[in-house]
C-alpha cells in the first residue's frame, strides 16, 4: 500500500499530534553538568572558548551547583585544576586537594544534587597525561591504575556519588572497583568512559581543565575515531570489570557507536556532548548564523534518539530551564 492510501503527514499536521506521536523525549532527569574548580576564592573566570562557561573556585563552584539544582539539573561531573601539578598526581589523591574540597562542599550545600567526579591525571600532573610517563615518554598502563584507583577512592571519601574514570588506561575499572570495596565503599558506582576517542573537539575543554598534554598526544590510550568494533570491546569489557554505566564520548561525531553500544550492554549508555561539540554551537549562534536553543534541543534529542540515555552537556542548565518552563 502506498500513496494515496499512505500519508505520513496525517500524523503531522498539528502540534497535539506531533506531542502524541513523538518517539524520543529528553527531560531534566536525563542531563549531568559539567563543572570545573580552579584554586582561590570569589573566582570565576571566563573560558573564553566556551562562552558561559567560567572556571570557578570552590565558593563560586558551590553556588552554580545549586543554581543548577534549583533550575532542576539531577547531577554535576567535577573536574578539578588543582595548583600543584608533579609526576605522581598528589593534588588528586590529598583529602584535603581541591577536587575533594569541592566534592564536600558541593555535598554539605546540595545534598540531594549527584556529584559524579571525574577521575584522571592529566589535570593533576606535571604532564598533562592520563597515566603515567616513563622515561622515554611512554605511557605506563599497571602503575597509573593503581594511581587512578587512589583518586577514585579519595573522591569517594570525599564524598562523590560516582567516579568517572576518564583516563581509557586497560583494567582502571576493575582495579577501582577492587580498591573501592575493600576500602568500604562498595555502593559507590562506577561511570566508566568506555569509548572515548582521541578527539579534536576536547581542544575547548582543556583550556578549561589546565590539561593539555605538555608532550605528543593521547592516541597510545585514547581511541582511533575510525574504530567502531573496537568501541564494543571496550564497553564489553568495561561492564565485566564492574563498571555500572558506560560513556561514548564525544556524542554528536558517534551516534552510530552511542546505537550500537545501547544495543550490546544492560547498564545504561551515557553520552557526552564535548566542549567542542558546545563552542561549535556557540560560535555561530553568536554570530546569528544558527538559532542556539534549536541547534540544542535538535543534538541533544538526536543523540537521545541514537540510544544514549543520559547525556552530559554544558547546555545542561539552560535545557533544563527549557524544558520546565
Ligand atoms: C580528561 C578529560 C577530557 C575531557 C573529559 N575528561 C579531555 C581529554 O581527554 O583530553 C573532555 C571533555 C570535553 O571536551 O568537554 N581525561
Amino acid at each position: 500500500m502506498t500513496f494515496p492510501n499512505e500519508r505520513p503527514r496525517r500524523t503531522r499536521q498539528s502540534e497535539v499530534w506531533r506531542r502524541m506521536v513523538r518517539e524520543t523525549h529528553l527531560v531534566p532527569d536525563q542531563l549531568i553538568y559539567p563543572l570545573f574548580v580552579v584554586p582561590g576564592r570569589g573566582v570565576r573566570r571566563p573560558v573564553e572558548s566556551m562562552p558561559g562557561i567560567s572556571q570557578l573556585s570552590v565558593d563560586a563552584v558551590v553556588e552554580e551547583a545549586k543554581g543548577a539544582h534549583a533550575a532542576g539539573v539531577p547531577a554535576v561531573l567535577l573536574f578539578a585544576a588543582p595548583a600543584q601539578k608533579d609526576a605522581r598526581a598528589s593534588a588528586a589523591r590529598d583529602p584535603h586537594g581541591l577536587a575533594a574540597q569541592a566534592i564536600g562542599s558541593i555535598k554539605e550545600a546540595c545534598p540531594e544534587l549527584l556529584v559524579w567526579a571525574d577521575v584522571c591525571l592529566c589535570g593533576a600532573t606535571d604532564h598533562g597525561h592520563c597515566g603515567h610517563v616513563l622515561s622515554g615518554g611512554t605511557i605506563d598502563n599497571d602503575s597509573s591504575i593503581q594511581t587512578l584507583a587512589e583518586v577514585a577512592l579519595n573522591y569517594a571519601r570525599a564524598g562523590a556519588d560516582a567516579v568517572a574514570p576518564s583516563d581509557m588506561m586497560d583494567g582502571r575499572v576493575q582495579a577501582i572497583r577492587a580498591l573501592l570495596d575493600r576500602e568500604g565503599h562498595a555502593t559507590t558506582p562506577i561511570v566508566a568512559y568506555a569509548a572515548k576517542y582521541a578527539s579534536c573537539f576536547y581542544g575547548p575543554f582543556r583550556e578549561a581543565a589546565e590539561s593539555a598534554p605538555a608532550f605528543g598526544d593521547r592516541r597510545s590510550y585514547q581511541m582511533d575515531p575510525a574504530n567502531a568494533r573496537e568501541a564494543l570491546r571496550e564497553v564489553l569489557l568495561d561492564v565485566e570489570e564492574g563498571a555500572d554505566l558506560v560513556m561514548v564520548k564525544p556524542a554528536g561525531p558517534y551516534l552510530d557507536v552511542i546505537r550500537e553500544v545501547r544495543a550490546a550492554v544492560r547498564v545504561p549508555v551515557v553520552a557526552y556532548q564535548v566542549s567542542g561539540e558546545f563552542s561549535l554551537i556557540k560560535a555561530a549562534s553568536q554570530r546569528g548564523w544558527i538559532d542556539e536553543r534549536a541547534a540544542v534541543l535538535e543534538t541533544l534529542t538526536g543523540i537521545r534518539r541514537a540510544g544514549a540515555d543520559l547525556i552530559i552537556s554544558y547546555f545542561a542548565p539552560e535545557v533544563v530551564r527549557w524544558l520546565r518552563a
